[in-house]
């Protein structure tokens, strides 16, 4: 299963609003129907609206010709990518990647040579993020003891990267070292990522599933009938507070409560080192039918107000640990994080 490629000029990918009762591959160059992809949330999850966007910018030089023209359109697709969802940092970071790519080959050069440049960082964002899921599952399942449950939130597997996962890659990680249990997945309303997606991919891995409501996650840490709770992240500030899908901060307060290790998985990538706290990262709001309709059909009355906020940040202090690509960070965040920052990539 692969959620995002890049195949001879196309970028084809797994519609996830049909999972999992459809498998649907999409196969486009145009950079208008990926912008919309993003936003429906056909491509999501951080890292993989990150490589996305990478890709779209390498369709939207497809039809020019000159270096310049290449750059006008590159350009104009980067500002529509940049607007489609605000809170996933790796969809800034990767864009900025694909801008210093352009900028860096304004002094020489063919179209044909700059374009072959833009696949190039492309598929690099691509294959890192690949090489980053698999460290992140190897780190991480370190954390988690033979026979452990686990819960985790939202999706943040191998439909939400280039790769296995994040929160899911430590999981698959543990599952072969045969640490796992079962895994308690929060079906994550308003739109059911976990119902839909994470079972689905942990069933696809024989891994066993028990699907909750995400109000069910109380009683589920109350009863210790998980040992560790891990998430992904799409945004994480220099001093560890962490923006996900909305219900994990609840989440957090719940374990903290029941003294059980609340965990992020989540690539550097997704480190916003630019920011000090969680009170700078926009949190995206989705359209009020995403709460007032289920499947098509209306589930509240007509005229009803809707605070619809798809993200949450959950503070550094409720954070037990944070698996990088590049490490276990440990708090106090602000001092590991900023000392990831000042060592060398290896
Ligand atoms: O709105 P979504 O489905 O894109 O939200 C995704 C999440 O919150 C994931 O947990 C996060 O992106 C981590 S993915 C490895």
């Amino acid at each position: 299963m692969k959620t995002i490629e890049w195949i001879d000029g196309l970028v084809r990918f797994l519609d996830q609003t049909r999972l999992p009762l459809e498998e649907q591959y999409v196969e486009t160059a145009d950079v208008g129907r990926l912008a919309d992809a993003i936003k429906r949330l056909e491509i999501r999850g951080a890292p993989a609206i990150g490589v996305a966007a990478a890709f779209g910018v390498v369709l939207a030089s497809r039809d020019a010709t000159s270096p310049d023209q290449i750059r006008t359109l590159s350009s104009r697709a980067i500002q529509t990518l940049a607007s489609t969802r605000p809170t996933a940092v790796n969809l800034f970071t990767a864009l900025d990647r694909m801008s210093r790519v352009l900028e860096a080959g304004k002094a020489d050069g063919s179209g044909e040579g700059l374009r072959a440049r833009l696949l190039e960082e492309a598929q690099a964002i691509q294959k890192e993020d690949i090489d980053a899921c698999r460290r992140i599952g190897e780190l991480g399942s370190a954390l988690i003891l033979p026979g452990s449950s686990v819960l985790t939130h939202c999706n943040a597997g191998a439909l939400a990267t280039a790769g296995e996962g994040t929160a899911l890659s430590v999981i698959f990680a543990a599952s072969r070292k045969t640490r796992i249990e079962r895994v308690y997945v929060d079906e994550t309303r308003p739109l059911l990522q976990g119902a839909r997606l994470t079972t689905w991919e942990l069933l696809k891995n024989n891994i066993e599933a028990v699907l909750i409501t995400d109000s069910t996650a109380g009683v589920v840490l109350q009863q210790q009938r998980v040992q560790a709770v891990i998430v992904g992240a799409d945004r994480i500030a220099a001093n560890g507070d962490t923006a996900n899908k909305i219900g994990t901060y609840s989440l957090a307060v719940l374990a903290e409560r029941h003294h059980v290790p609340f965990y992020v998985a989540a690539p550097v990538s997704t480190i916003d080192f630019t920011i000090a706290s969680g009170a700078e990262i926009t949190i995206e709001e989705r359209a009020a039918e995403e709460v007032t309709w289920i499947a098509g059909t209306r589930v509240a009355p007509e005229g009803v107000s809707v605070f619809a906020p798809a993200f949450d940040v959950t503070p550094n202090e409720l954070i037990a640990a944070i698996v990088t690509d590049r490490g276990i960070l440990a708090p106090p965040f602000s001092r590991t994080i900023a000392s990831l920052r000042s060592q060398p990539r290896v």
